[in-house]
């Protein structure tokens, strides 16, 4: 793959921050940008090389910041501009990039826009929404219809998430240029990328036609994934961000990897990394509502096609967990008797695959889900749809475990930074719940531990970012189809890694693949304390080694 200027994010890894949860600075139980200052010295001692901020504008809070009211400015729980100038300064100062959430596939019902837009046909805002007379049979992805009758302008308006979010009618090219204001105006502040929100969803077919009847939540999806202009207005944005030294990540929610080469590669590039959805699927069947037995065949396959797809074309964005997810150690790992070696493997299992990786906040340190006792105290709007959309007849605990088990509140616990009261996150009764195991998982009690999971991301990482085969070297896997081990290489000239995982609570019999077998691999990295302790053979239950070869 040809290596250009804007090579820089490939050989980054970056840390999400979804801040209501992250550190509260100024003593009010809400995470903020006082905090971040705080933390910046923190997130770099990870190893990584930039942060992604989930939305910081302001917002009604309705979907947590993914509801804006003003594109322009920070929510006032969160800081000010000026804040954020300090906070971005002493990121570049330490040698963090930024990059920023861009939404604009909606915006909140509480936007000015909307404000106007419902007033009527005849105002400048008029067009900057999808109104029709009548709504066609599309669901939203979060509750419910996707149309949602507005009694001021007496027409229905379409959102395709939550009914605070209608959508923009990026057919408008007034709207576009408005996506292109909030681009230069955050760029003109000094980030230095975006990652864009659902932005395969951003171009609806003309006319909007019926979706699929019997299909539940995404029954419009052929007529807005991908629609007819996508890759058009997506190029009008490029040629902005093309100004600056700017790169962009998006998001492709249900994005199969054969449309995303489009965003990410050839004559329609927009885009140099996409966040994907598969492998997120491997305990569920297109969203944790409907989970499934954990299978690590369909993860290696997801990984794989990824993998091998983009190989020299594109670049993956890889990760295992953001906000919109559970926690990956309660999914695919072993929450308990097993804590800190699956954590750990689930580390090795992603983050030395060719692309940049994510690491989300908590996930360091192996924080895990949360199991409140009731429905009330749980906050996100697609769980509390969920919760009484569906199964109404099943028993309570059972819809409480379906929520435990898919929550994207088990994300958005605050960060456990010690054994102090609400984990050290605030003097201030929190937010939102604090997860009871904060004295085991805490920042503190793992930085004094050089076998913690959080030491252990900062070897991985650093790992990473020295080797030429780690960053740039070809992906192969081996084994596919066995279904307790993850056995991956990389390859740069003569230099090969071998990766080898255990998804397992019992010991796996280790299998080299033949090219290795006789060979002399020196052993970079386990996730056990005594690498030599497996016996004949064997690996431990979820293990994981990382080797070096040099192959003539
Ligand atoms: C993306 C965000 C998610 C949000 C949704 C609607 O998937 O990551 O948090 O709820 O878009 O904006
Ligand atoms: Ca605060």
């Amino acid at each position: 793959m040809s290596r250009n200027k804007k090579d820089w994010y490939r050989r980054m890894s970056f840390y999400q921050i979804w801040i209501r949860s992250f550190y509260d600075g100024n003593g009010d139980g809400i995470g903020d940008l006082y905090g971040v200052y705080e933390k910046l010295d923190y997130i770099r001692s990870l190893g990584v090389d930039g942060i992604w901020f989930s939305p910081i504008y302001p917002s009604p809070n309705a979907d947590f910041g993914y509801d804006i009211s003003d594109y322009k400015n920070i929510h006032p729980d969160y800081g000010d501009l000026a804040q954020f100038q300090k906070v971005l300064d002493k990121a570049h100062a330490i040698g963090l990039k930024v990059i920023m959430d861009l939404v604009v596939n909606h915006t909140s019902d509480e936007h000015p826009w909307f404000l106007e837009s419902r007033k009527g046909k005849d105002n400048p805002y008029s067009d900057y929404y999808i109104w029709r007379d009548a709504p066609n049979n599309w669901n939203s992805l979060f509750e419910g219809k996707a149309w949602e009758y507005d009694p001021v302008r007496k027409q229905y308006y379409l959102h395709l998430f939550a009914k605070k979010q209608p959508d923009l009618n990026m057919d408008n090219p007034k709207v576009r240029e408005e996506v292109k204001g909030i681009l230069r105006f955050w760029l003109d502040l000094g980030v230095d990328g975006f990652r864009e929100d659902v932005i395969n969803f951003i171009s609806k077919k003309e006319g909007l036609p019926d979706g699929i009847p019997f299909l539940p939540a995404a029954n419009g999806l052929p007529y807005y994934k991908d629609g007819p202009h996508i890759h058009e207005y997506l190029a009008e944005f490029r040629k902005v961000c093309e100004e600056y030294d700017c790169f962009q990540v998006g998001e492709g929610p249900f994005t199969s990897v054969k449309s995303a080469l489009k965003y990410l590669s050839g004559p329609t590039k927009s885009l140099d990394m996409m966040i994907s959805f598969d492998h997120m699927m491997a305990d569920c069947f297109l969203s944790e509502y409907i989970p499934r037995p954990f299978s690590l065949r369909k993860l290696k396959k997801a990984f794989s096609k990824w993998q091998y797809t983009l190989a020299g074309k594109a670049w993956n964005a890889l990760y295992l967990e953001n906000h919109d997810h559970p926690r990956v150690i309660s999914r695919y790992g072993s929450e308990h008797l097993y804590w800190k070696e699956s954590g750990k493997m689930l580390a090795v299992s992603y983050l030395f695959q060719q692309g940049t990786p994510f690491v989300y906040q908590g996930q360091e340190i192996g924080m895990t889900n949360i199991r409140l006792s009731s429905i009330d105290q749980y906050v996100d709007v697609v769980s509390i749809y969920n919760y009484h959309a569906f199964h109404q007849k099943d028993p309570e605990k059972k819809r409480m475990h379906r929520i435990h088990l898919a929550s994207r509140d088990s994300a958005r616990t605050p960060v456990q930074w010690d054994d102090s009261r609400y984990a050290g996150f605030s003097e201030h009764k929190p937010w939102f719940a604090v997860n009871p195991n904060y004295k085991k998982i805490n920042v503190a009690a793992e930085e004094a531990d050089p076998d913690s999971i959080l030491a252990f991301y900062r070897k991985c990482l650093a790992l990473r970012k020295h080797s030429k085969t780690l960053l740039y070297g070809t992906y192969r896997e081996y084994f596919p189809k066995h279904d307790k081990l993850y056995v991956y290489e990389r390859a740069y000239g003569e230099i090969r890694y071998l990766i080898i995982c255990v998804f397992s609570h019992f010991p796996v019999k280790l299998q080299l693949p033949t090219v290795y077998a006789g060979k002399k691999g020196q052993l970079l990295l386990c996730n056990y304390p005594d690498p030599e302790g497996s016996e004949n053979g064997m690996m431990r239950p979820y293990e994981a080694r990382v080797y070096r070869f040099r192959v003539k």
